[in-house]
Order: C-alpha cells, then structure tokens, then sequence
C-alpha cells in the first residue's frame, strides 16, 4: 500500500505537475476520493516518505471537518428516524391507522419518539383516530441527504447552520482535519525505488551512480555512543604533557620498574644513608625479597667510598657504610631512581679515546608512579604521579635549568613562576617552583629542581665539565587544577565515578 500510494502521488505530479488538493486523489484499492481524515492520515506517511527523499515538497492546510456518531452513521444508511416512522404508517384513508404502541414495535422506541416529533413538525404525519397516518405521499429526508453529504465530504455545502443543528443532535462531531498541497521536489523521479546509502564500487563500474538517487547525509544523527574504553583524566594530562617534552626534543625514559633497591632510588644520588626519608615511615621496603642483586662492583665502590670518606672535592658524610641499607629492595619514592639508572648508562659511555671522552648532551624525561608512606587525605595519597625532566650537557648553568622550567611551564599554560633556594640531598643548587594560581589568586608550590651534585655524577663517570639539571612535579595536581577537582579520592581509586571518566573532556594546555 505505502509503495503503491508513492507511486500514485508520483504518477499524478508527473501528469498535472502539481496536486492541488489531495483530498482529490482516490487511493489504490478505492473508488471514491479520499476526503476522510483517515486517508488524509495515510497520505500524509507517504508525503514524509518522498520529501525525505526530496522528491516532493508539500504544503499543510488546516481543515475543520465532521464524522459522523454511531446515530449519524445509522441515519446515513436507513434514513432519519422520522422518515423510518413516515415510511411505516398508510396513507390516509387507504388501511388501518397505526397505534404508537404499534409505531414502537415496529421501528424501535428511540426512533418511535425522535421520528413522530419530527414528522408531526414536519407535516409528513397526522392522528386519525388514535392511530397514525402519512398525510403526504413523497418525502424529502434532508437530514439523510445532510448526513450522506457530511460523509462523504466532511462538511456541508449548505452551512454552517445546519452543521450546527446537527451536532446540537449529536449526529455529527467536529474534528481538525489536514489536506495537502504537493509540488516536485528538487530530486523528483517518478520511481520510488529506495535512495542509495554508499557509493558502491559495483555503482562506480557499472555507472548506475549517474542516475541513482542517493539519501542526503543527516548531520543532526547524534551517531552510537562508543562503549569501549574511555581515558582517564590523569593519562589525558600525561599525554598533553609528554607532548610537551617531545616538542622541546626530550626522549622518554624507561620507568617501568616500580621496585628499586636502596642503591639506585637513594645512594647513587648520594642520599645520606641516615636520610629521614629512607625511614619505614616514609617509604614502603619489600619483605620477599628482602635484597637487591649487587650493582656493578667499581661503580658500587666509587658511591660508597663518596658517601663514607668523600672524594670528587667532597668531605662524603664521613658515616659508615652500610651494604644492607644499599640493598634493601623499595618501591620507588620518585622518578629520580630511574633518570640515577639513565644518567649511569649514558655516563658508561664516556669512555672514548683521548680527543672524544664519549659524552653525548641528553634530554630525558618521564611520567609515571612513585610511592610514599604517607597518610592518606584529600591531597594525598601513598602513590602517585611525577612529571621529571633531566637535561645534561657540558657547562649548563642555574640560569639553563631556570629557562628550561620557563619554556616548560609557559607551555603547559603557567606564565608567573618563581624560584625559591631549596635543599635537596642530590642537587646544590636547589630550587623550590612556585606559580601564581590566578583562580587561589595566591602563589603555590607546584615542582622541585636542581643541579645535580658532582657526588652523584663524577662517581658514574661523566666527565668533569658535563652539567646535569632536572626538575619535578606531580602529574595529579595539574590534573585536579585543570579539572576542578578539590579531592584525589574522585580521581584515583575505588572511589571514582565511572561516568566522571567517561565524560570527562579532553585537556589542552
Ligand atoms: N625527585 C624530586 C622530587 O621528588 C624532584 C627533582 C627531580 C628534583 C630532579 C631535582 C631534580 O621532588
């Protein structure tokens, strides 16, 4: 039917060019013009059907329109009731009179009494005696032929009045009906086979694409929402900031041993041994297993010799040595562990001949996970995110390391820094970073730098002139700054909402 009905509407534009009125247009399988509302309804589906594929284009008018009650349908298809009471009397003088009592049996009690009333106003019935006769022998039922009108047009060519008195008798009701005007669409064609979705290669060698119609593209589709994974805001920010540091020409550093022993994350940085920050309270130690494999034996010599009696223009800390404080096996408390590891390897190589020593200038960095003994609260947790850049090359400066961090957090979006003297047992000197937070409106410390120590680098072999610098930062603070977050609980952990991920947006700096 809805193809049969788009070829009908299609075959009468390509005939008359437009359709004027499509209350005119006899639908398949009908006879008579499809005036009803219901058909109006059906054509409608179909109008939607062709103007999205634009080949039509229409136009809606408003219509008030009149079906018929169950009464009215029953006075179309047997006659008024006064013309059922008119129909069933003899005319006068020619048999008996009929009884009201007899009326009713015959036409029923409703229409008995609606019909006499009617037929006595209208002078088509008298009394005679005490039965009733026709006191005319031809009739004309209006209100059947009114009704059989409203019918089949929904209105009355005769007016308003007569509509009136008809719903006053509960006849008729009226109801807002819609009738169409249609014109050729912009890609109008008298087939209404489907409109292609894809260009096919099949389409391309047959060339069926020349007179294919395609269906238009809706941009406003709102598409599947995906399922899969969603990025967590903490690696949307590793990603924007590891961006950061291959755009100024830094590689990355291997990080992906989160156990260290005492060796790498504290004396090779010539951490004193003593150092609170080696305390159980601070940093989680392994029990199984308890020690670390030996590092290699002149450079484990050389870190122990600059610790207990110094050496490369130091005095050392002058304590005993301790190999057991060395091996203990930790999680690491911070990336330095790995740039000691980077740092060692890329010092091995300054082994050249006389006019080359081997160094090579090196830009490292890395973002990954440390892990500290720390009471947990809202800015704290016993893991988590460091940022770390290591640069080292031959005569660097103070002012070097101060205009990398410059450069650096310029492009994270951080203008106003400022650089506070530190102490940090593995770089002299050392700086504390502050940036300006313009929303805290107040000045907050954000990272950790410094030169590394010459008891730190001669020991690894590099050689006297070389230079290493470095600096630090959380990766959660950022994060929370950029997404207003005020607890770490709603951005790591079991605590998380999974839509918060999900929905999270991308971050630039
Ligand atoms: N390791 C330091 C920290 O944990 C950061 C730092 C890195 C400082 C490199 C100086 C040089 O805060």
């Amino acid at each position: 039917m809805a193809e049969a009905l788009q070829q009908l509407v299609l075959t009468a534009l390509d005939t008359n060019g437009t359709i004027l009125d499509t209350r005119e247009l006899v639908l398949p399988g009908q006879t008579k013009p499809a005036t009803s509302s219901e058909d109006q309804i059906v054509i409608l589906g179909a109008l939607n059907s062709l103007l999205s594929r634009e080949m039509i284009s229409y136009e809606t008018h408003e219509v008030i329109s009149h079906d018929l009650t169950p009464e009215g349908q029953q006075i179309a298809r047997e006659g008024s009731h006064e013309a059922r009471v008119w129909d069933k009397l003899p005319e006068k003088g020619k048999g008996a009179p009929i009884t009201p009592v007899e009326l009713k049996g015959l036409v029923g009690d409703e229409t008995a009494k609606v019909g006499q009333g009617r037929a006595f106003k209208n002078g088509w019935i008298g009394k005679e005696g005490n039965g009733l006769v026709k006191l005319v022998t031809e009739i004309s039922d209006t209100t059947k032929d009114d009704i059989q009108e409203i019918a089949s047009t929904g209105t009355l060519k005769s007016g308003e009045k007569v509509l009136a008195d008809l719903r006053k008798r509960k006849l008729i009701v009226q109801r807002k009906g819609q009738w169409f005007t249609v014109n050729k669409g912009p890609h109008f064609s008298t087939s209404t086979a489907k409109p292609e979705t894809d260009l096919t290669a099949d389409m391309l060698t047959s060339g069926a694409w020349k007179t294919a119609t395609f269906k238009k593209y809706n941009f406003d589709a709102e598409g599947v929402p995906p399922s899969g994974g969603a990025l967590h805001p903490l690696l949307k920010v590793r990603e924007e900031i590891r961006n950061i540091f291959l755009e100024m020409g830094f590689a990355e550093m291997p990080t992906s041993s989160f156990v260290e022993s005492g060796f790498w994350c504290f004396d090779a940085l010539f951490v004193p041994q003593q150092h609170p920050a080696r305390d159980l309270q601070d940093t989680f130690y392994l029990s199984d297993p308890q020690k670390a494999l030996s590092p290699e034996p002149e450079y484990y010599k050389r870190v122990s010799t600059v610790h207990e009696h110094g050496g490369f223009g130091s005095i050392g800390y002058r304590a005993p040595w301790s190999h057991e404080e060395s091996s203990k096996l930790l999680l690491r408390t911070h990336t330095t562990a790995s740039s000691a590891h980077m740092l060692y390897k890329l010092a091995a190589k300054c082994r050249g001949p006389e006019n080359d020593d081997g160094f090579r200038p090196a830009k490292l960095f890395s973002i990954d996970r440390v892990f500290r003994n720390e009471t947990m609260d809202a800015t704290h947790l016993a893991e988590f995110h460091q940022v770390e850049g290591v640069v080292a090359d031959r005569g660097l400066t103070l002012a070097d390391l101060i205009g990398f961090m410059r450069a650096f957090f310029k492009k994270m979006g951080i203008d106003k820094v400022r650089f506070k003297p530190a102490y940090n047992p593995y770089t002299e000197p050392s700086l504390e970073i502050f940036a300006f937070h313009p929303m805290l409106n107040k000045w907050v410390e954000i990272g950790n730098s410094g030169m590394f120590r010459p008891e730190m680098l001669e020991p690894m072999g590099f050689p006297k002139d070389v230079r290493v610098h470095g600096w630090g930062l959380s990766l959660e603070r950022p994060t929370m700054i950029r997404y207003g977050i005020n607890n770490i609980r709603t951005l790591v952990g079991h605590k998380v909402p999974i839509d918060n991920i999900e929905n999270s947006p991308a971050v630039m700096f």
